[in-house]
């Protein structure tokens, strides 16, 4: 089927074009490139030997989604990964996140709805859930409470998509909620590239290994986790992009609204990631203990029986893969996509 993918020449969006290819779907990719390079696609090419149409353009436009709907009727459904993420900037510049996050999604949901395609998967993430919580995380787990603009996005995101498909029973929505994402495809050929200075742990790791960075700052060992340090559930990207694959499945099949946490199930801390590097790469890691960054919450893991139960997903790559991946590609494309 012809699967419309905003934000795809993004990082996860990317991954997804692959599998979606590889499962016998037509990708067309929708994206502004205010975070992305559309070298990503012509990688994706290679990868899969199929061209990835695309769309240089903004999902806030209302005339130009009118065309791409106009001109594409085949489309059954959407994936919608166009978005701001990141965190800090959103508490700096909360107007320029609520407009760019909300105003997509409803514009999207407005055109879609016209041209009668009404099916979409949309990337939210564990964000969500409020911090006091207890660990696992389940889909039914308190939300809101956000501690930043950039939370609230998707918080926000989620209600207006869960209001449509009440209203409308021919809405199929499909909420993902990623935990965190990281590696690479196992080419090397595509990964993530943040700009400036990242602000997730992994890619601060490789260019901490490729010595673009001096040490790796740890914000805090004074948690209550095991050694101190942060506990998260990292997901390689690549089974997150195949999560999107079942999700599309599901969707042909079932109407209304449903939530999935995207996620392996288990935490590691911040020294299990440094630790877990440093042995697959044979590359060492050098690290200062910092203080706490603020909003972090101790532990944030999820339970993903839901989506293996309903949508017959699981994981299948484990720390070691998410390592050896993520060095793959920072040592193959030491500047990302720019080469
Ligand atoms: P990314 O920045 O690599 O990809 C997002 C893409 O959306 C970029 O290519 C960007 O150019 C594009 N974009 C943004 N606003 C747009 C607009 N108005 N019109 C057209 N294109 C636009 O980020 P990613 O890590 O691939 O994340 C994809 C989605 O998943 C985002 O919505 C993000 O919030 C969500 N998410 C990411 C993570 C994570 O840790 N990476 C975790 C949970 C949820
Ligand atoms: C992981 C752990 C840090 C960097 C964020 C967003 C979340 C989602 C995923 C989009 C924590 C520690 C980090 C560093 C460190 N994104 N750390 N030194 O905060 O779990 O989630 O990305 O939806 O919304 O908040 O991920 O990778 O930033 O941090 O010690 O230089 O690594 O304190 O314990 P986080 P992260």
């Amino acid at each position: 089927m012809k699967v419309l993918v905003t934000g795809g020449t993004g990082y996860i969006g990317s991954h997804t074009c692959v599998e979606l290819i590889e499962a016998g779907h037509q990708p067309v990719v929708l994206d502004n490139l205010c975070n992305s390079n559309p070298e990503s696609l012509r990688r994706v090419a290679q990868i899969t030997g199929r061209e990835v149409p695309f769309i240089e353009g903004d999902v806030c436009d209302e005339a130009l989604l009118e065309r791409v709907f106009a001109q594409n009727p085949d489309i059954a459904c959407v994936i919608h990964f166009a978005g701001l993420k990141a965190v800090g900037e959103s508490v700096a510049k909360p107007l320029e996140y609520y407009y760019n996050n909300l105003l997509s999604t409803m514009t999207l949901c407005r055109v879609m709805g016209r041209h009668g395609v009404k099916k979409i998967i949309f990337s939210s993430s564990a964000t969500v859930y409020s911090g006091d919580n207890e660990m696992p995380l389940r889909e039914d787990s308190k939300t809101g409470n956000c501690t930043n603009p950039y939370g609230w996005t998707k918080y926000m995101c989620e209600q207006i998509l869960r209001d449509v498909a009440k209203a409308d029973s021919e809405w199929s929505v499909v909420l993902l909620r990623y935990f965190n994402p990281v590696g690479a495809h196992q080419s090397g050929l595509i990964g993530e590239h943040p700009n400036g200075i990242p602000n997730n742990l992994m890619p601060f790791i490789s260019q901490t290994a490729i010595g673009k960075r001096e040490k790796l700052s740890i914000f805090g060992n004074d948690y209550d986790t095991p050694d101190g340090t942060g506990v998260r559930d990292y997901i390689h990207v690549v089974d997150l992009a195949r999560g999107h694959v079942a999700a599309a499945n599901y969707m042909m099949e079932h109407k209304g609204e449903a939530v999935f946490n995207l996620g392996t199930g288990r935490g590691y801390s911040v020294l299990d990631m440094v630790k877990a590097f440093e042995q697959a790469n044979g590359v060492a890691i050098p690290y200062a203990i910092a203080p706490r960054r603020s909003g972090d919450l101790a532990t944030c893991y999820a339970d993903p029986t839901r989506s293996r139960e309903v949508l017959g997903w699981e994981a299948q790559y484990d720390q070691v893969d998410m390592c050896r991946d993520t060095w793959n590609w920072q040592s193959k494309n030491p500047n990302g996509y720019d080469e």
